[in-house]
């Protein structure tokens, strides 16, 4: 009799708990970032990874289960296959090409189009009623792509979207607040990258709008400068990029709460990219990001926002803007 038996009575088989599964394509920077933050959220107990490069993947699977004694033992498991992840309630797609210091999110167009135009039909032949979220930049135009090659409903294919945007935009304007950036409402919508729009009609604290007491806020006439904090969101990426390389903490952090929320039917709300088709006066399949609910049905609900007059013709642009982008791409 083994060390085990004479230790352990063993009155039961064991079942083996699989819980709600989430593959994460990509153990690259912002693959591991969204894995850490994941688990560390205790979003699944069941993870994998995917990654082209099977050593690198191999390792931190390795590495993060011996983390697994501090994470409540979830399986965490992956490879160079995608028959790992079989039975996935949720994709989480990082892979891709990122963009060096200085260049542009939509210069990644082509390239990251031809890798999800191969990998996304592989991963809906192991899980065809998966949800998917985009990471992967330029995050809206793949969220188009990854659609299109999924075959799937338009409200199971989410891109991450500007939530991240939007987090860096609560914590600038928090700073000059001197509050919690959890307690300041505020959206970016249009893109997560160049092209984004900040709601400034509507950002309020305890339900005061900003713009009611200062209404040149987000105008270069507002001599307190607020304009600043959309400013800095949409530099931030490049000047983290040029002082560390690349960023993966922030959109880490935030694909693990929009995990939480999907594989946990949370329904809060994201500014997540959604197909804007018919919302808004936008009449083609564009993929952008606005206020949605976000569940295990993936987006069930879209906010009806009241924008400003000077927010929608942004708005429309921006959607202009991606449509040209998501025509130019061969898939
Ligand atoms: C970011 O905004 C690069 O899209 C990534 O951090």
């Amino acid at each position: 009799m083994s060390l085990t038996n004479k230790i352990l009575i063993n009155t039961q088989p064991h079942l083996e708990y699989l819980g709600e599964k989430i593959s994460i394509i990509g153990a690259g920077m912002v693959g591991m970032a969204s894995a850490v933050s994941i688990l560390n959220r205790r979003v699944t107990k069941n993870l994998v990874l995917v990654d082209a490069f099977g050593d690198k993947v191999k390792g931190e699977v390795l590495d993060l289960q011996h983390g697994a004694l501090f994470l409540k033992h979830p399986i965490i498991s992956g490879g160079n296959d995608y028959e790992a992840t079989k039975g996935s309630k949720l994709y989480i797609i990082t892979a891709g090409v990122r963009q060096i210091p200085g260049e542009s999110r939509l210069n990644l167009t082509q390239r990251n189009a031809d890798i999800m135009v191969k990998l996304v039909p592989e991963l809906m032949k192991h899980s065809p009623d998966a949800l998917i979220l985009m990471v992967g930049n330029p995050c809206d135009v793949m969220t188009y792509v990854a659609w299109k090659a999924s075959g799937l409903p338009t409200h199971k294919v989410i891109g991450a979207g500007t939530t991240l945007d939007s987090a860096r935009f609560k914590v600038n304007l928090a700073k000059k607040l001197n509050i919690n950036p959890e307690d300041i409402h505020a959206w970016i919508i249009g893109e997560h990258g160049d092209h984004s729009i900040a709601l400034w009609s509507s950002i309020n604290l305890s339900g005061m709008r900003l713009q009611h007491i200062n209404q040149q806020i987000g105008t270069v006439e507002d001599s307190e400068d607020w304009i600043q904090c959309h400013k800095e969101v949409v530099g931030a990426a490049q000047a983290i990029q040029e002082l560390k390389g690349y960023t993966n903490w922030g959109i880490g952090m935030s694909v693990a709460v929009m995990a939480k929320a999907i594989i946990s039917n949370e329904l809060n709300v994201f500014p997540v990219s959604v197909n804007a088709k018919g919302k808004y006066g936008i009449q083609d399949d564009v993929y952008i990001p606005l206020p949605a609910v976000l569940g295990c049905n993936g987006i069930t609900d879209i906010v009806d926002l009241h924008l400003s007059e000077k927010e929608l013709t942004a708005l429309q642009n921006t959607a202009k803007v991606m449509k040209e982008v998501q025509d130019g791409v061969n898939l």
